[in-house]
């Protein structure tokens, strides 16, 4: 559990940057795995903006987690070139099996799944990353087994 201490410890190392704020999301997470609510108001104070625009700003960007992540984050790509290969259906139907809505976690911790924009794998479309593994041309057998395995 983070401390205020070690929080505001983190917002300060970046306040002297132009536009703070993303590195100071990039920050938290990177040490907490998320960004912790608590942590909203202080940067809200540090930079003098209220607490609806640091949370706006940290949905607009899809990269920050409110809470830890699962053990395996599957990044589902909702970018044109995989939307054509129909991404959207892929994860509407992930999505509905697991139970979950975006950034959501499977009860047992396991699995994380998260939106991303593009992997790079727009050949290979519709594309998935778990871990930091990718796959693509992913139909509903391929997400199965790839649920399976990261224990879904
Ligand atoms: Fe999905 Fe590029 S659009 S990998």
């Amino acid at each position: 559990q983070p401390t205020a201490e070690e929080i505001d410890a983190l917002i300060h190392e970046s306040l002297h940057l132009e536009g703070p704020l993303l590195p100071i999301f990039h920050a938290l997470q990177d040490v907490f795995g998320h960004v912790p609510e608590m942590a909203i108001q202080p940067i809200a104070e540090a930079l003098n903006i209220t607490r609806a625009e640091v949370h706006g700003v940290m949905s607009f960007y899809h990269d920050f987690r409110k809470a830890p992540a699962g053990r395996h984050v599957l990044k589902i790509c909702r970018a044109e070139a995989c939307q054509s290969m129909g991404a959207n259906a892929l994860a509407e139907a992930t999505l509905a099996r697991l139970g979950l809505d975006w950034h959501g976690t499977t009860a047992n911790g396991n699995v994380t799944v998260e939106p991303v924009y593009c992997l790079g794998l727009c050949a290979c479309a519709p594309a998935v990353m778990i871990g930091d593994r990718l796959h693509g041309r992913v139909d509903g057998d391929r997400m199965d087994a790839i649920l399976k395995e990261a224990g879904a």
